[in-house]
């Protein structure tokens, strides 16, 4: 069998035990940052514990509800993934955006966070950053989706607060827009 180098950057620290910590570059909103971790230590965790980076909230931590949605390249081109699932080392050298490179720099809110406050698809909120953070990568990828390629996509977060219906009508609402037939 042919050794594969590995391509990742090289991660200070060791993994030989529960307490080992790894140091490593990791871009976050276009802010650079140098991370110390456990080397167990999911994403998440070091972007709201570690960073203060708070967007991604922490819903089942199981990569079953989205709310810790994040865009990110690992060196793989970029995709939205859950940031709870991804060990921290495993980002080592990687960008991240979160909720925060969304909207404007200066705080003004994207089409389609406009869209889900006027269709009332948000109420405690804890699940939104994520529905927000998997629509736009639909609508960046997709700008006039069908309902059913909507409902696709948001299957992987949940929401037990506001039903899907205005969730999915946000999104439709959002394309119309980006589209100019709103
Ligand atoms: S907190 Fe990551 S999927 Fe639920
Ligand atoms: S608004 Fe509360 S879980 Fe979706």
């Amino acid at each position: 069998m042919t050794a594969v180098e590995d391509p990742r950057p090289e991660v200070a620290g060791g993994t030989d035990g529960p307490d080992s910590s790894v140091t490593f570059a990791l871009t976050v909103d276009g802010t650079a940052h140098e991370v110390t971790a456990r080397w167990d230590e999911s994403l998440l965790t070091v972007l709201r514990d570690r960073l203060g980076v708070r967007g991604p909230k922490t819903g089942c931590a199981h990569g079953r509800c989205g709310a810790c949605a994040v865009k990110a390249d690992l060196g793989d081109g970029g995709h939205v993934l859950c940031s709870c699932l991804v060990p921290a080392a495993t980002a080592a050298g990687g960008t991240v955006e979160t909720i925060a490179s969304i909207g404007g720099p200066d705080g003004a809110l994207s089409d389609v966070q406009e869209a889900f406050l006027a269709e009332g698809a948000v109420q405690c909120g804890i699940c939104t950053s994520g529905f927000v953070t998997a629509a736009t990568e639909l609508l960046d990828t997709n700008p006039d989706p069908t309902r059913t390629e909507i409902e696709a996509a948001l299957y992987g977060n949940l929401c037990r607060c506001t039903g899907y219906g205005r969730i999915v009508a946000a999104v439709e609402t959002a394309a119309r827009t980006r589209r100019g037939d709103a």
